[in-house]
């Protein structure tokens, strides 16, 4: 073995190894799992290339396993998997494959290991371990993978525009790859992926979004957003956030800029959590800058009112993504529209109520949106960034003193709008909510106790004022 495999991987090669000598086909293992297991990563799948039709190679291969896995394979794709000892391994025909222009269709016809390798993606991806008998265990890596991974470089086998035009979304795996490995691109592959950045369009928003996720799930996405920007795909495929970038300047005062600022607050975010949707949240955080911007003679550049907006743009925005129209996006719009509201926050005397409502607002979401807040620090003044931080450390501590005294996270007023109706004989409608409103209110103002009897005698005062009296008064 040219390569450290487990005992277990061993075990499965030698399995598989076997099912190829008995058909008497070639076959390598290749692809993602090679180049991570030279990395060092942890390898996820195993793909698996024979000489040959790749779902025969499987179904000989589950005979070999005990218990035997069900195959699972798509004819008309040649490929077939199966899972087994916690892997799941993938089998499929080399191939010669190629796009034609302007069409999301590919030609494919077989081929040999040598045609398969030419039409990979990377140099690190085209590297393959041969399971057959006479060179079992030896890397075939005719690209110089090897040297490419030792030299933190993402290359294409083949011409860069030959290899992007037979799938474009390899364009933003190369920065996606980038980002995940903290790895360049070489010049040349980059300077085609510049010239071909308009041929994304021809791929599904799927695929699209899925490569955007992995860049936001690395460790430092700013590197990806970059690329994706210096190379003019982010133009094509998220135009929005290309809006943000560059300062503009009157009277000589300029406002900074917010695609950079975007950028280190994600880099920020990343360092403390790992969760997709607060990462998405700061990506989008400022995004209504660029739509609210303003300059005021006396005040400079203002922003009023961005995170409203902000909040306002999410829906479309995800649904462009094809990202989920649920609870994963009320929560990135709640973080957007909130980021303002803990540096509110930091003035002196804060009152109880002020908490109370962010407390109340934020709900189990406080902590995230406090994360949020302290990743929005940018400034390269070290004073003011301990200043910032130390005083949302405060916040932090008043948060947690009216909680443990109010308990509002999740509190619910003690008289609902189902009470509201039966106590005054109403139908559904919008006294009932300007009654439960008014409650509401009247608590986290601490206008009146948080208990039942507080809240009923502060609703019979505003509904008198509205002209009603309880049913049977
Ligand atoms: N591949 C390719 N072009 C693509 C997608 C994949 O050439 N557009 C090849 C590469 O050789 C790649 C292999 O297919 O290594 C497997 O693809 P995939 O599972 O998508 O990627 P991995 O490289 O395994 O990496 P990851 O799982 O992180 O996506």
């Amino acid at each position: 073995m040219d390569i450290h495999c487990s005992e277990k991987e061993l075990f499965i090669f030698n399995k598989l190894a076997r099912a190829a000598k008995e058909l008497d086909v070639r076959c390598y293992v290749i692809g993602g799992f090679v180049r991570d297991k030279i990395i060092g990563r942890p390898t996820k799948d195993m793909d698996i290339v024979c000489e040959r039709d790749g779902i025969e190679l499987a179904q000989r291969a589950a005979t070999h396993f005990n218990p035997s896995p069900s195959v699972s394979f798509f004819k008309n794709f040649g490929t077939a998997q199966i899972k087994t000892e916690g892997l799941e391994i993938e089998f499929v025909g080399a191939r010669k494959e190629s796009y034609r222009a302007h069409s999301r269709n590919p030609t494919v016809e077989p081929g040999t290991l040598e045609d398969d390798q030419l039409r990979r993606d990377f140099t690190i991806n085209a590297m393959a371990i041969s399971l057959n008998e006479t060179d079992f265990g030896s890397l075939v890596d005719p690209f110089n993978g090897l040297a490419d991974i030792a030299e933190k470089i993402i290359k294409t086998p083949l011409d860069p525009i030959q290899t992007f035009s037979d799938d474009p979304l390899r364009m933003m795996r190369a920065i996606r790859f980038a980002t995940q490995l903290g790895f360049s691109i070489d010049p040349i592959t980059f300077e085609a992926i510049k010239e071909d950045a308009g041929r994304i369009r021809i791929i599904s928003q799927e695929r699209i979004s899925d490569e955007l996720n992995k860049i936001l799930l690395s460790p430092k996405p700013s590197i990806g957003l970059d690329l994706l920007y210096k190379s003019g795909l982010l133009q094509i495929i998220f135009p929005k956030m290309v809006d943000l970038a560059g300062a503009e300047y009157i009277d000589g005062m300029g406002h900074k800029d917010n695609f950079y600022h975007t950028l280190q607050v994600v880099d920020n975010i990343c360092q403390k959590t790992d969760d997709l949707w607060l990462r998405w949240a700061a990506v989008l955080h400022d995004i209504a800058k660029p739509a609210t911007k303003k300059f005021e003679k006396d005040h400079g550049w203002t922003f009023h009112g961005h995170e409203v907006v902000g909040a306002r743009m999410v829906p479309k925005i995800f649904s462009t993504f094809k990202l989920p129209m649920n609870e994963k996006m009320r929560f990135v719009q709640k973080m957007v529209e909130l980021h303002l509201r803990p540096i509110s926050l930091t003035k002196e005397n804060i009152t109880d109520s002020a908490i109370r409502r962010l407390l109340f607002d934020a709900g189990d979401d406080i902590e995230s949106l406090m994360i949020l807040c302290e990743a929005d620090i940018t400034s390269k003044n070290k004073f003011k960034v301990r200043r910032y931080l130390e005083n949302f450390e405060l916040v932090r501590n008043r948060l947690k003193e009216v909680e443990e005294k109010d308990r509002i996270r999740n509190w619910q007023p003690p008289i609902t709008g189902e009470m509201i109706m039966e106590i005054f004989g109403l139908p559904p409608g919008r006294m009932v909510g300007d009654l439960k409103n008014a409650i509401r209110e009247g608590i986290l103002d601490g206008l009146i106790e948080n208990n039942y009897d507080a809240a009923y005698a502060f609703m019979l005062h505003k509904a008198k004022e509205l002209g009603l009296q309880p049913v049977g008064q």
